[in-house]
This record gives C-alpha cells, sequence and structure tokens, in this order.
C-alpha cells in the first residue's frame, strides 16, 4: 500500500496517494478526483501554481467545493475547477485545513468522565472549538444506555463502537470554563467560516455535515474564547485564565501534525509543566515519547490516545470507534 507522502513532492505523487491511502473507503468522489488529477497534466500545471503547501488535495477540493463545484465525475468536475480557478487558487491561499469534528468528543468522554471535576477544558488547535462542548452532546456508546446532558437530550447525538474495557460513564462531566488556541480561530457565528467548515466535510459524509450544523448551532449560542495565536507561545499565558478551582485538562486531536518535530517536542515539555491532565488524540507516528501499543489489535489509521502520555485508546479518527487498551 503506499503511503502518504511530505508536502515536497510532486503533485501527481500527493494526489495519488490521497486517493489511494485517504480518500479509498472515505470518499469515493475524492478518490475518483485524485485519480484524475494524477493522470491530468492540465490540472496539475494549475494545481502546481499554488505554493507546495498549498497543493494538498483535501485543501483544493475543499476549496473548489467551497466555490460551487459539482459532485460530479472527473471530467465534469475538471471542466468546472479550470473555468474557476482563480476563484478556487484565493480560496486555497486564504485557508487552511481545519476540520472541526464534534464526534471526537466521544473519544475524550471516558478520559473526562474519569478526572474529578469540576473541569477546565482547555484545547490547543481548536479551529471552532466544537470539540470544547462535551458536556452539551449525547452519546450513544455501543451496548450502553444514550448518555444525555443534565437539562436533556442534545440535538447532536454522538454514536462510538466500543471495544475492550471502555470507561463509560453514567453521567457527563461539569465544565466550567472553556478555552482555545487556534493559528486561526474559526467562528461558528460566521456564515463564511460555518460555509468553510462545512466545504472542509467529505462529499458523502451528510451524516457528518448534519451534526456540524447541530453542533455549531450549540456553539453559537455560548462561544467559547479562542486566541488566535501559535500553542506553544501562549499555551501557558491561556492556561492560567482558568478558574483555580477546576482541574485543568489540556487537549489536542489532529493537531501536533501540523509542528514539526522541535515543536511537537517543545508542546510536551510546556504542557507537563502544568497542572491538571494532558489528553492528546494523534497519529500514531506525531507523538513524541509515548509508548504505542501495537500488542493491541487496531487499523492501521486509528489515533492514539493517550492521558498524561500513557496510552489509553486506539481512536478512529473522526471518533466513531474506539478501543481501550488495558494497562500493560
Ligand atoms: C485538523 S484541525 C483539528 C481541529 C480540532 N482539534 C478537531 O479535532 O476537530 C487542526 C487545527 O490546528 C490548528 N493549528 C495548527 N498548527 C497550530 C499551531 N502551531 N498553533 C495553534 N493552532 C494550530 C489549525 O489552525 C487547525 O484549526
Amino acid at each position: 500500500m503506499r503511503t502518504s507522502v511530505d508536502s515536497d513532492a510532486p503533485t501527481p505523487e500527493r494526489y495519488v496517494a490521497f486517493a489511494d491511502v485517504e480518500a479509498r473507503g472515505m470518499s469515493a468522489v475524492y478518490e475518483s478526483w485524485a485519480h484524475g488529477v494524477t493522470g491530468d497534466p492540465g490540472t496539475v500545471a494549475l494545481i502546481d501554481e499554488l505554493p507546495p503547501a498549498k497543493r494538498q488535495p483535501n485543501l483544493v477540493f475543499s476549496a473548489a467545493r467551497y466555490q460551487g463545484a459539482p459532485i460530479a465525475p472527473y471530467g465534469v468536475f475538471r471542466d468546472w475547477l479550470h473555468a474557476h480557478w482563480i476563484e478556487v487558487r484565493a480560496t486555497a491561499l486564504a485557508h487552511a485545513t481545519q476540520t472541526n469534528e464534534a464526534a471526537r468528543c466521544a473519544l475524550h468522554l471516558p478520559v473526562l468522565a474519569g478526572i474529578e471535576g469540576p473541569l477546565a477544558l482547555l484545547e490547543v488547535g481548536a479551529s471552532a472549538g466544537l470539540c470544547l462542548y462535551p458536556d452539551r452532546y449525547s452519546y450513544r456508546y455501543q451496548g450502553h444506555a444514550q448518555l444525555d446532558p443534565a437539562s436533556g437530550p442534545s440535538p447532536v447525538v454522538l454514536e462510538c463502537v466500543t471495544s475492550g474495557p471502555v470507561p463509560v460513564p453514567d453521567r457527563l462531566p461539569e465544565v466550567v470554563w472553556r478555552g482555545g488556541i487556534d493559528l486561526n480561530p474559526l467562528d461558528v457565528r460566521r456564515p463564511d467560516d460555518l460555509a468553510w467548515l462545512d466545504a472542509l466535510v467529505w462529499p458523502e459524509h451528510e451524516d457528518r455535515r448534519a451534526r456540524l450544523r447541530a453542533a455549531a448551532a450549540i456553539v453559537a449560542a455560548d462561544p467559547p474564547r479562542i486566541v488566535a495565536g501559535d500553542l506553544n507561545e501562549r499555551l501557558h499565558e491561556v492556561a492560567a485564565m482558568a478558574p483555580a478551582e477546576a482541574t485543568l485538562v489540556v487537549f489536542h486531536m489532529a493537531v501536533l501534525a501540523y509542528l514539526d518535530e522541535p515543536g511537537r517536542a517543545r508542546f510536551v515539555r510546556l504542557v507537563l509543566e502544568l497542572p491538571g491532565h494532558w489528553l492528546s488524540v494523534e497519529a500514531r507516528s506525531i507523538m513524541p515519547g509515548i509508548d504505542v501499543r501495537d500488542d493491541i489489535e487496531n487499523d492501521s489509521t486509528d489515533f492514539v490516545l493517550a492521558v498524561d502520555g500513557v496510552q489509553r485508546a486506539w481512536a478512529h479518527p473522526h471518533g466513531r470507534a474506539i478501543r481501550w487498551v488495558p494497562d500493560p
């Protein structure tokens, strides 16, 4: 199987790797578009007008869909892309991949519920902050009764398949403070930001699109404070804003891949200096210093969920499944 390639690789190589590794089984539309680009020098030439970091398939396809690209066979998409390239290029240059998936809260909840509260949640790489509201969503863990907020069932219901001894709680944690840091915080109250988040959801994933809208409405009614800046530069300053009487939990998901190795190592040093707990959910190759439990069955795309630097579970990247890892 091909593996993903870095941003210095030639565009056809990046697109075929995206088709075969990321899109296959996840989006037939993106798989076919990416294969189409790979064999289409005219479209590769357009994409190569972008700086290497902006040529990533997910960004280019999202930018196209943000501008109204039809969900259609590659030939139709290609003609549309060539006719609208100026707008698509401007969108790709002005935006970044900031997919925000509320369903990831189903991964966090078993950990958060086991920490003495009340909780102060600080998410680094928060995007629009949809993962800062684990207490406002309902949960259906396989084999367990639906778990609802104290105020009753939520319009956002997160389904999660479980394996192993997942400590599914019987009530949701109390969250008294939420804060975030992001290079480019998105605000779900702004129609353009919401439209961009929508474009980042892959074409066939209608359940995720519906969840995005419902979670955005919850967040818009009580927006979090997300400060703009680099997570390493602002971590301690934002952590100091949390109320001292609450337990601080710093968490991140699908974020540290954006940092280089020294940046990741610096983050680990900084987060370990803080009181409270550190919850990370990242791809297996990303986290420095965490012993990965390959002795427990997992899918090659699963993320490592770790608490204070110790792996506790294998996690589906979109929060659809969690496999708890017993103590070694
Ligand atoms: C893929 S999104 C994940 C959003 C959210 N954690 C989730 O799971 O839904 C990654 C986010 O990390 C942010 N990010 C990347 N590098 C960052 C950095 N050095 N400092 C702060 N935020 C960063 C990006 O802007 C983006 O919003």
